[in-house]
């Protein structure tokens, strides 16, 4: 599992692992450079105490039991001949005079040499044996750094622990509550680190606390606005059972299908809007405007014609966006709906598709009685609808601004030509790669 606590500690143990061999190899070799210094300051002390006519006093006692041989040797020539020696049996051969380390006998020696007027004092000692104590007394030196190690270890353990609690608290603090519990985490005494992320997750909770006030809204919005036309559709129902003649009957009828049309594109929209949804994972791919749009206009030209409005249009520049084709065919589909609805007849519908620098511009012009500046924000609401005007469900808008949204594009409403109508401009970004 990846625990900050695993990789903290990891990455402290490591530290101090490697802090700990540095500081305790320094130690080691500065105390057996120190004690070499001792040994070397001693044979010189033992040389100058047997040149002042000393006798041979027992040398000082390290308190370790190191072999005999490790003791000093001391040889003393008086007018060039040997007067004495210490032990008697090493005969080390006179050496100069000062401090050295000489091979003989088959080992290494450190050797101090005094010469006075009558003396020549020379004091050795096997280096080996120096070694052997120098390297117990360094050892011995870092032994109180070894003891400190498992409690320095300890202590940082109990501090990761200690500093990542509240972590751990806000942890059992989530898995606490309900799935419908979305008010803000507590967020006081928190630590600088922890903030940021509780922070956070807070303006997620409201955010997803607004998405289920919306969603919960929409719903009822919904079956608010599909109650209007299913109780139309009962009440002919009713109607059409009761009714006498065949002019009734047949008036029923045609009520009958204008309420179950309206249903029908209410509940068209509703999932056209469901799909355009920003929580609906997108699915983007090539789509040519162009195509799609002359697809769009002919396919309303019927509508168009019998109404006695002139649909074409005035440009058709090859273009192709990254896009959800369902969500771009929405918006076209709708603006020309609203415009072939809007728009008297003997009046025009211009639609235009140009390639503009590093954007798609889609126009649809029309002719009808535009919408004043004031409303032109509000008529993108979910169910909004102008004044007395209940032919439509007030969502075809609010689909297109999702469709316009979703591909970081931007609507603007403005007036037809010559001053009267409706302009609706669609502009939407092209990726470089399909340029
Ligand atoms: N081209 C237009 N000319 C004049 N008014 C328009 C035009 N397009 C839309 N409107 C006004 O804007 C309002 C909102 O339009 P929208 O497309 O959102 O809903 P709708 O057309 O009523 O319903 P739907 O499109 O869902 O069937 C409409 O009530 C209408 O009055
Ligand atoms: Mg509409």
């Amino acid at each position: 599992m990846n625990s900050i606590s695993r990789r903290l500690l990891t990455y402290l143990f490591c530290g101090l692992t490697v802090a700990g061999i540095l500081a305790g190899s320094a130690t080691y070799h500065k105390a057996r450079e120190e004690i070499d210094e001792l040994f070397d300051y001693q044979l010189a002390q033992v040389a100058h105490a047997f040149s002042r006519h000393e006798s041979m006093a027992p040398l000082p006692s390290s308190g370790i039991n190191y072999e005999e041989e490790a003791e000093l040797a001391v040889q003393v020539w008086e007018n060039g001949s040997l007067s004495s020696a210490t032990p008697p049996g090493r005969a080390l051969p006179p050496q100069r005079e000062g401090l050295k380390t000489v091979y003989w006998g088959g080992r290494h020696w450190r050797v101090f040499v005094l010469r006075t007027d009558a003396r020549t004092i020379q004091v050795s000692q096997p280096i080996k044996a120096r070694r052997e104590i120098s390297v117990i007394f360094a050892l011995r030196s870092i032994v109180p750094l070894l003891v400190t190690f498992p409690f320095l270890a300890l202590f940082t353990w109990l501090c990761v622990g200690k500093g990542l609690h509240p972590l751990t608290r806000v942890a059992e603090e989530i898995s606490r509550r309900s799935p419908t519990a979305l008010e803000p985490i507590p967020a006081d005494d928190l630590p600088a680190e922890v903030l940021p992320l509780v922070n956070r997750l807070n303006l997620l909770l409201g955010r997803v606390a607004h998405t289920i006030e919306a969603q919960r809204r929409f719903v009822a919005d919904a079956a608010h606005e599909l109650r209007t036309p299913l109780a139309a559709v009962g009440l002919q129902q009713r109607v059409l059972e009761r009714s006498g003649s065949d002019a009734e009957r047949s008036e029923a009828l045609v009520r009958l299908k204008g309420g179950i049309d309206r249903a029908t594109r209410l509940v068209g929209q509703l999932l056209a809007l469901a799909r355009i949804e920003p929580e609906a994972p997108p699915r983007f791919s090539p789509v040519a405007l162009d195509t799609l749009t002359t697809e769009i206009v002919a396919e309303r030209a019927r509508i168009a014609a019998e109404k006695g409005v002139d649909l074409g249009m005035t440009a058709c520049e090859a273009v192709t966006v990254t896009g959800e084709e369902e969500a771009l065919q929405a918006m076209v589909g709708n603006l020309v709906d609203n415009a072939v609805r809007h728009t008297p007849p003997g009046g025009t519908i211009d639609v235009a598709v140009r390639h503009g620098e590093k954007r798609a511009v889609i126009e649809v012009v029309d002719s009808g009685p535009g919408i004043p500046p004031a409303e032109r924000e509000r008529v993108f609401d979910r169910f909004y609808r102008r004044g007395k005007d209940f032919s439509g469900s007030g969502l075809g808008l609010a689909i297109v601004k999702s469709a316009v949204e979703r591909h970081n594009g931007t609507i603007t409403l403005g007036e037809g030509n010559d001053g009267t109508g409706l302009r609706a401009t669609v502009v939407i970004p092209l990726h470089d790669d399909l340029i």
